[in-house]
């Protein structure tokens, strides 16, 4: 049986995904000299932000030195903060603030396990953050997915054992990591792309803690 639920933030939580997307095509467009599509865009998620500029510079065979790197990094999180600010309540994906009441109700644990050094910030705007046991973010790691370490942290801080834990991810870094970590997975998405996920779901809609539980941890 499940005793704690860690959810990813980007892509499952809110769609802040595709504002990272948005920001990182327009570094690339603006200052590197192409263009990054939707499916190499799956490559970035989860990623941390220094190793997501890393992939598209050798996508693009881009050579910078540390401290362009640095600015373009810093650039790329101005336009993205300059996104995210306009974020609502509202702007919580569909299902989730149910399924987090259901999960608190069932008296399971909830974490965010995120590489994001903007979660708070975002958790804030959208006004969940009290929903959260506890908060491992990026500013709480020092390797990123597909690294178990964000989910291990959330893990110990919640005092339960990887095996008890199921992780909610977009991305397949993330999927991986808790692969890794030893924790079952729901991929929310495509199952074309998160082909390793244990169940994946378009989203939290409607989703039966009941039906989720006969579905990981039946035999
Ligand atoms: C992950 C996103 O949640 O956080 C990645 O999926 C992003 O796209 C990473 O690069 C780091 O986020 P931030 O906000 O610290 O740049
Ligand atoms: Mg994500």
């Amino acid at each position: 049986q499940p005793k704690a639920f860690l959810f990813d933030l980007d892509g499952v939580i809110v769609d802040t995904a595709h504002f990272h997307y948005q920001a990182w095509r327009r570094l690339a467009n603006e200052k590197l000299g192409f263009d990054i599509s939707e499916e190499f865009n799956e490559s970035l998620k989860g990623v941390s932000r220094t190793e997501s500029l890393e992939r598209i510079l050798a996508h693009g065979n881009v050579t910078l030195d540390a401290a362009t790197k640095d600015a373009y990094a810093t650039l790329k999180n101005d336009w993205y903060t300059e996104l995210i600010h306009k974020m609502v309540p509202d702007d919580i994906l569909p299902g989730v603030s149910e399924f987090l009441e259901k999960t608190r109700l069932a008296g399971i644990k909830i974490g965010l396990g995120s590489v994001s050094k903007n979660a708070i910030p975002i958790l804030e705007r959208i006004g969940i953050l009290n929903a959260f046991d506890t908060i491992i973010d990026g500013t709480k790691i020092t390797k990123g997915k597909p690294d178990p370490e964000v989910f291990l942290k959330g893990a110990e801080a919640l005092g339960v054992v990887p095996e008890e834990c199921v992780v909610f991810e977009d991305a397949v870094a993330g999927i991986e990591a808790a692969h890794r970590a030893g924790m079952k997975t729901v991929g929310i998405g495509l199952p074309s792309i998160l082909t390793k996920a244990d169940v994946v779901l378009a989203n939290l809609n409607n989703l039966q803690i009941a039906e989720l539980q006969n579905s990981l941890f039946s035999e």
